[in-house]
This record gives C-alpha cells, structure tokens and sequence, in this order.
C-alpha cells in the first residue's frame, strides 16, 4: 500500500512539471484527487485491509495527499501567474500616447473677428466705447424709432424675419436700433461703435446673405458736423486702404439721418484708375452714414436743439470680402474649414 502511494506521489509530481495551463491542470486535479480519482482508488482498496494495516495506510495517505495537494496549489501558483504576465505582455499600452484622443488642430479667428477686432482697436483709440445690442430685436427699435414707421416703404428695403408668435419682435436687418439704445444707456456726449450681426431675408447670392455683419458708429455732442464724420471716415478708410486712400460722399436716402450720405473708398486694387474690382468706377462703396436726424436723438431722450451727432454703418462683412479678395459672401457664414483655416 505504501509503495502504491509512494507511485502516486511519483506520478502527480511528474505530471504537473509539465503542466502550464489552468485547463491540463484542473484534468490533473480530477485525474488524481478527485471523486473517482487515483487517490480515491487507494482509499476504497484501504478499507479491505485489516485494523493495523489500515491505520498505518491510513496516515501514510493522509501525508501523501497533502503533499500532492501543496505541489497542485504551487503549480496553480506557477500557471496562474504566468498568465497574467502574458497577459500583461499582450495588453501592452504605451503610456507616452495622449489619453484624450485625436488631437485637435490649433484654430484660427474668422476673417470677420479679425477685421472687427482690428477696428475696434481703431475706435478705441479714437475714444469710442464698443457698445453691444440684441440680435432679436424690436420692431420698435429697429425701425419705428428710426423714423421708419409702419406704412414708411423704406421698410421694404429691409425685409427681416419676423418671429412667429411674436409680432412685434424681429431678427435685427442692420445695428443702427443701438444707436438709440446707447443713447438711451449712456447718454450725452457720446462715441460708441456697435459691431454685430445681421439678418435680412435675402434671395441668397455671391453677393447676398441672410447673416453678416455690420459696424455702427455713432457720434453725439454740441456742435458735432458733417465735416467731424469726414474726418472720422477717411481716418477709418486710410487706415483700412492706406494713406492714399480718399472717400466720397454723395447723397443717399436713410430715414434716421439728415443729410444722408452713401460712402465711398478709392478702390484700392486700382488706386482710383478704374478695374473689375471697382466696376471701372474706381470708388468701392462700403458704408452709408448721415447727420442724424432730430426725430432718432429725440427717441434717445437727446435734445436736438442742443446736441448733434453723426451716425455711420460699415459692412463689416463687405470690407472682408474686400480686404481678402473674397468673391462669395457665402462662404464667410458657411463653416467650411478649408476656407477659413486660409486667414
Ligand atoms: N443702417 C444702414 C444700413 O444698414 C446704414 C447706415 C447706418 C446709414 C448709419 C446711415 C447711418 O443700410
């Protein structure tokens, strides 16, 4: 009997050296310690030998079965942590790699900020404070107290959004309502310009936009001319075009200033000689601007006996198009970034 357990011990320790995996083990474990196992085996044919025998068998397998035991638990040791350095050898990562995934370009400000950050820069300089209005706005504000009031046909030269619901409310067609406003919030003097956006409800072209962007100036004191707005708009244009660059001033139509003028830049492709750009006209035209009127300061709660003041409105987005060579306005509100990573 001890022999046959001896054998055994022999066996089990042989067969788990070459033993490197969880699976071939566990068959092992069955074949040897289990139910119907080897050791099992030995065990039943104990119980047919006589008391003293079976006593010393008895402890005898009881010390080989532990042995046997202790070499499977240091095999499962062995296996189980050789698998998990295979495993970390096969989960390599690489820790230098960035966590958070793509990396995302560096950006770039849209020709239209850029061109608006530069003038604000200007005005700055010039004392002007960089006034702000809604988007949505009032009818009110935006036409009415313009003196354009609800029969006047200068409403059908800024056809808007109106929105549903609201008939009272619009989506801004130019930045001139915060004239008003900011005579209304900061009273006189005043020097203000209002960059922002605005909507019209255009048939959509190279050279038409639902969305674009403006630039309003308004100037209020006692004593303020016409002569104070030249001044005020060559300094912008030379500063835009160079210094050669002079502007002309004829007389246009807006309800909300008296005298109205329509502003003109020498085309600087041409430099005034006459060319594609400028439609051989050798002027650029980019801003309308007047003297505005008693009834607009009189809405700002501004006396027009005492005080005077110029108001003027830039395309902010016609001086990109210009400044780049830009030949679709489309493209500025378009998102593409293959178009805009160019500036
Ligand atoms: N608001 C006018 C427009 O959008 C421009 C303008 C501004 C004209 C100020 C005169 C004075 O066409």
């Amino acid at each position: 009997m001890k022999e046959q357990l001896d054998q055994l011990k022999q066996f089990a320790l042989e067969s788990l050296q070459g033993v490197t995996d969880n699976d071939s083990l566990e068959r092992l474990r069955v074949e040897i310690l289990g139910r119907k196992g080897k050791m099992a085996e030995l065990m039943k044919a104990m119980a047919t030998l006589g008391d003293e025998d079976r006593k010393a068998a008895g402890a005898a397998a009881n010390e080989i079965k532990a042995a046997i035991e202790g070499a499977f638990a240091t095999v499962a040791g062995r296996v189980e942590s050789a698998a998990r350095s295979e495993r970390l050898g096969r989960e390599w990562i690489d820790v230098t790699e960035p966590t958070i995934g793509v990396r995302s370009g560096m950006g770039n400000l849209h020709p239209v900020t850029q061109v608006r950050e530069d003038l604000e820069d200007l005005f700055s300089s010039m004392g002007f404070i960089v006034a702000d209005g809604p988007e949505l706005e009032s009818e009110y504000y935006n036409f009415t107290a313009l003196n354009i009031p609800a029969t006047h046909p200068a409403r059908d030269m800024q056809d808007t959004f109106y929105i549903e619901g609201h008939p009272d409310m619009v989506m801004r067609t130019h930045t001139s309502p915060v004239q008003i406003r900011s005579m209304q919030k900061y009273g006189v003097p005043l020097r203000a310009i209002v960059p922002g956006r605005c909507f019209r409800n255009e048939a959509t072209d190279v050279r038409h936009e639902h969305t674009f962007h403006q630039l309003e100036g308004v100037v209020i004191d006692k004593g303020i001319t016409l002569g104070h707005m030249k001044g005020v708009l060559e300094t912008v244009a030379k500063h835009l075009y160079g210094s050669e660059t002079q502007i002309r001033l004829r007389p246009k139509f807006y309800p909300f200033v008296e005298p109205g003028v329509n502003g003109e830049v020498t085309c600087f492709l041409c430099k005034g000689a006459g060319c594609r750009l400028c439609k051989k006209s050798g002027w650029l035209e980019v801003f309308g601007a007047g003297m505005i009127h008693p009834n607009v300061l009189r809405e700002g709660g501004v006396d027009p006996d005492v005080y005077s003041g110029f108001a003027f409105g830039f395309g902010l987005t016609r001086l990109v198009m210009l400044k780049y060579g830009i030949d679709d306005i489309r493209h500025l509100e378009g998102g593409d970034l293959r178009f805009l990573k160019q500036f």
